[in-house]
């Protein structure tokens, strides 16, 4: 069924567990994400980025009316997430596209036009019951970036900054730097865990992890543990996908037919979600 960010959040939250959310770029992709969440038997977030809303020509309407009806037709509990949204044109159109939450991000403009449109963000969220996630610091890798912000640790959140954001803003959870970054192809990444525990103890909402897919499994564990709640994957999501298409035809140069390819891309797609939802069960 189609349930809401907040409430998924709110729960992960309160059983101190972790809740992904993976970006659909394509029909498949929700397809993969819904099979591989009633595979591990949990709620996941499907969520649709900007740049994924301006690859489908810049309207919103068929790309989320389609993971919408995936989420409907599933086992698992799906919400609907907007990420990365910097068009305040795009948040607006979000409500109306079945959308009960959106990421704005405001995090490359200096702090106190950070805050002014973020609090404008939430403002107008908050007045139709939409939950507004919103970004301090830079985790960095977006596409667009200059190349040396790229892979790049990021600037880290500091926690009394980020502890007087969230307050100035509103906002239902915070994405912090906290060593991921975007785009990554290689599980490498080191994360912060003691400025994990130090935002957590600071900031009053749920705490977002982004660039996950170049996080190892353990340091997702780990984070989780220390109070990271939403948990943001897209990347190696593709890298399974486009994997399994690459060796579909490398081994097959006369195959026509898409769905030969796609179908094997969309198992490989929700065997990766399944394993990262069962890196956030909690720990017993
Ligand atoms: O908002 C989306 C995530 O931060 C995805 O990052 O593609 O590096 O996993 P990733
Ligand atoms: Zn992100």
């Amino acid at each position: 069924p189609l349930v809401s960010t907040a409430e998924l959040v709110s729960t992960a939250a309160a059983e101190h567990r972790g809740v992904a959310a993976f970006n659909v770029i394509t029909l498949e992709h929700a397809e993969a994400i819904a099979a591989g969440a009633e595979q591990a038997g949990t709620p996941a977030i499907l969520q649709i980025s900007e740049n994924a809303v301006r690859f489908h020509g810049g309207g919103l309407s068929a790309i989320a009316a389609a993971a919408a009806a995936v989420a409907r037709a599933s086992s698992a509990p799906l919400a609907l997430h907007l990420d990365h949204v910097v068009s305040t044109g795009l948040l607006y159109a979000a409500a109306d596209a079945g959308f009960g939450s959106a990421m704005y991000d405001a995090a490359k403009l200096p702090y106190e036009e950070n805050v002014r449109a973020t609090a404008d963000a939430v403002r107008w969220g908050h007045e139709r019951g939409i939950w507004i996630e919103a970004e301090l610091g830079r985790v960095g890798g977006k596409e667009g970036e200059t190349p040396l912000d790229a892979h790049a640790p990021g600037v880290r959140t500091d926690p009394a900054e980020a502890a007087a954001y969230a307050a100035a803003t509103g906002v239902d959870a915070l994405a912090v730097a906290v060593g991921s970054a975007h785009a990554m192809t290689e599980r490498t990444a080191a994360l912060d865990h003691a400025l994990i525990a130090r935002l957590r103890d600071a900031v009053p909402v749920p705490l977002v992890l982004h660039g996950s897919s170049g996080v190892p499994d353990d340091e997702i564990r780990a984070a989780v543990a220390a109070g990271m709640v939403k948990i943001n994957v897209g990347t190696a999501l593709n890298s399974a996908f486009t994997g399994a298409v690459r060796s579909f035809l490398a081994n097959g140069p006369g195959v026509v037919d898409p769905r030969k390819y796609l179908a094997p891309a969309r198992d490989a797609m929700a065997a990766t979600v399944a394993g990262f939802l069962g890196l956030l069960r909690p720990a017993v």
